[in-house]
Order: structure tokens, then C-alpha cells, then sequence
């Protein structure tokens, strides 16, 4: 398949259009036939990631490359970061406000989930903003 590679500019609190990344990852996934527990993992990771830029953050971008080892995607926002990461890394814990809680977000539960769908997951944070990285080896 090569190397594949692209690059999203992901809208702080723009709840229309959040999902759109990941689903577009999703489809050049299953174009790429990549086996369906894997392309279900890498969904499940970078839906919650891209969302919790969308929630959470500024605003910032997703990129991502897909090789034949391995789907790798970062996300990097601009703030305000993540005071406790171990914390947020609880079941449970949320900051989110109201208007997300509104479109079903809050539980708390997307972190972990991020982390146990991922072979690799790194968090960095400081209030300049959090960098995700998660990769997902496809063999
Ligand atoms: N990109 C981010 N920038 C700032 N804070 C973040 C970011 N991602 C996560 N957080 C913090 O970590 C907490 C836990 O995130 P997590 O995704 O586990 O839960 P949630 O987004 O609040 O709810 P859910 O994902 O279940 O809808 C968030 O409530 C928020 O405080
Ligand atoms: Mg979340």
C-alpha cells in the first residue's frame, strides 16, 4: 500500500462537524482493506480523541499516516491542556460542560477507552496545549 498520509484542522466546539475525521480515516481504512477489528480499534481511538479536541480544547489539528505496519495518528491542540493527566485517565472523570453533556458527551470513559483500543498511546500536556499520539499496528 506505500505510506498514506493526511493532515485535519479540528474546530474547537464545533459539534457539527465533529465525527468527520475519524470517519474519514475510517473509510480510507476500509479502502485500504485493513481487517476489521483493527479499522474498529483505530475508530473507536481517534473518534474520542477527535472529539475530545472538539470539547475540550482550542481547537487543533489531527495528522495521521498509515503504512503497512501501522495506523499512527497524533492529535495536537493549543490549550489549555490537562492538569492531571492520571486523573483524566480515570473512568469517570470529566470536565466537560453542559453543551457537550447536551450532545452526549462527559462520561469520562474516552481516555481510557483510547488507551486500551491502542497499542501505543502517549499523552503529553501543559496549558500550551495536549499532544495524543496513538498507534494501532495493522499485522
Ligand atoms: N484535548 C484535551 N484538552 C484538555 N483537556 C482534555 C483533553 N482531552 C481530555 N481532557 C480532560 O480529560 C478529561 C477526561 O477525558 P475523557 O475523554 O476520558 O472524558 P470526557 O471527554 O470528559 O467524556 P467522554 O469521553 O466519556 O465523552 C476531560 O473531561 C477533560 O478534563
Ligand atoms: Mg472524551
Amino acid at each position: 500500500m506505500g505510506r498514506i498520509t493526511g493532515e485535519f484542522a479540528i474546530e474547537a466546539m464545533d459539534l457539527e462537524n465533529a465525527g468527520n475525521v475519524s470517519s474519514f480515516i475510517k473509510k480510507t481504512l476500509i479502502q485500504e482493506g485493513i481487517a476489521k477489528p483493527i479499522v474498529k480499534r483505530v475508530s473507536i481511538a481517534i473518534y474520542e480523541a477527535e472529539i475530545n479536541v472538539v470539547i475540550h480544547s482550542y481547537g487543533g489539528v489531527c495528522k495521521y499516516e498509515i503504512d503497512d505496519e501501522k495506523i499512527f495518528v497524533r492529535f495536537q491542540d493549543t490549550g489549555p491542556g490537562i492538569t492531571d493527566i492520571e486523573q483524566a485517565l480515570q473512568p469517570g472523570f470529566s470536565t466537560a460542560n453542559n453543551q457537550a453533556i447536551y450532545y452526549g458527551f462527559g462520561a469520562g470513559m474516552g481516555l481510557m477507552n483510547i488507551k486500551n483500543a491502542s497499542d501505543e498511546f502517549h499523552i503529553s500536556s501543559s496549558p500550551k496545549g495536549t499532544t495524543l499520539d496513538i498507534t494501532i499496528y495493522s499485522k
